[in-house]
């Protein structure tokens, strides 16, 4: 019997696994593409979101929601930290004739020169950072959110966190992409690292990654704290993209939380 010989390669975020894991992949996954529709529809109906008003989508990857709210007739803004992935949505926006427009960035520090009606962090994508940088986004989230405005987060929920724990596997035209995940109850983040399997051997292993600290999962009670102290108001939490919307379960995978800046001048936010 012949024994397969192994070679591993270590290749970045950006060299590899952002347009592999967030382009190619995504692209050529109906389901995914069906979701994207459910998150825009979602978002337009329960953020009352209407043509003409200007939206934020903060770690917008490849900016396949994005497109889909400039299709609507929405002015949006993408941003990301991956310049890959920013380079595709621009130039997928420029293909499709849409306004829409991506900026490299980091949604732990930025700033807007306009706030914006609407902004949103989708994909599970709130929670990468230290608990001092989470707390930086939501800083960063409320100057960049209009007075009266509404923001829209969407994290990994803690108690469904175990699901993505331990060897996972799926068949991929490239080969077999395996993941390894973990979850630490102390520290409640969710970690892990993407393998790929090559038909001749080859494994592509994670490099550098923004990814590659995890995601803090934060329960319900934790965020709408963490809210209350960036100046957010009025936390409503769901745990599905359905409609008409279903309340967050303890088994939703998918925390999606709703909030308000409040209207009238800026008041002085608890220390
Ligand atoms: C899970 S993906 C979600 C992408 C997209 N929002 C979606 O739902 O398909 C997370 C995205 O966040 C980006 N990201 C990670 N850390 C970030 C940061 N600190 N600032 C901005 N984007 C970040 C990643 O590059 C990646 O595109």
């Amino acid at each position: 019997m012949n024994v397969k010989k192994f070679r591993r390669v270590e290749k970045t975020w950006d060299e590899f696994w952002a347009e592999y894991w967030r382009i190619r992949l995504v692209r050529e996954d109906e389901t995914v593409a069906w979701k994207n529709q459910q998150v825009v529809e979602f978002c337009v109906q329960m953020l009352g979101i209407r043509p003409g008003m200007r939206v934020l989508d903060l770690g917008c990857g490849a900016g396949f929601q994005a497109l889909l709210f400039g299709e609507r007739g929405i002015t949006v803004h993408g941003l990301d930290i991956s310049p890959p992935l920013v380079r595709y949505a621009k130039s997928e926006a420029k293909k499709k004739g849409l306004t829409a427009t991506f900026s490299v960035g980091d949604m732990r520090d930025f700033k807007v020169d306009e706030p914006f009606d609407r902004v949103l962090v989708l994909g599970m994508s709130f929670g990468f950072g230290t608990e001092e940088e989470n707390d930086a986004t939501l800083n960063c989230l409320y100057r960049a959110t209009k007075s009266g405005g509404k923001i829209l987060l969407t994290g990994q929920h803690p108690y469904s966190a175990s699901t993505h724990t331990g060897p996972e596997w799926v068949e991929t035209e490239e080969g077999f992409l395996i993941h390894h995940g973990t979850f630490d109850p102390v520290s409640c983040r969710l970690g892990g690292m993407w393998e790929l399997v090559r038909p001749d051997g080859t494994v592509v292993t994670e490099g550098e990654n923004p990814e590659s600290d995890g995601i803090r999962c934060y329960s319900a009670p934790e965020l709408r704290r963490l809210l209350a102290h960036a100046g957010f108001t009025r936390p409503h939490f769901y745990g599905s993209w359905l409609l008409p919307p279903g309340d967050l379960q303890w088994f939703s995978t998918e925390m999606i939380t709703i909030a308000e800046r409040p209207g009238g001048k800026p008041r002085a936010r608890a220390r």
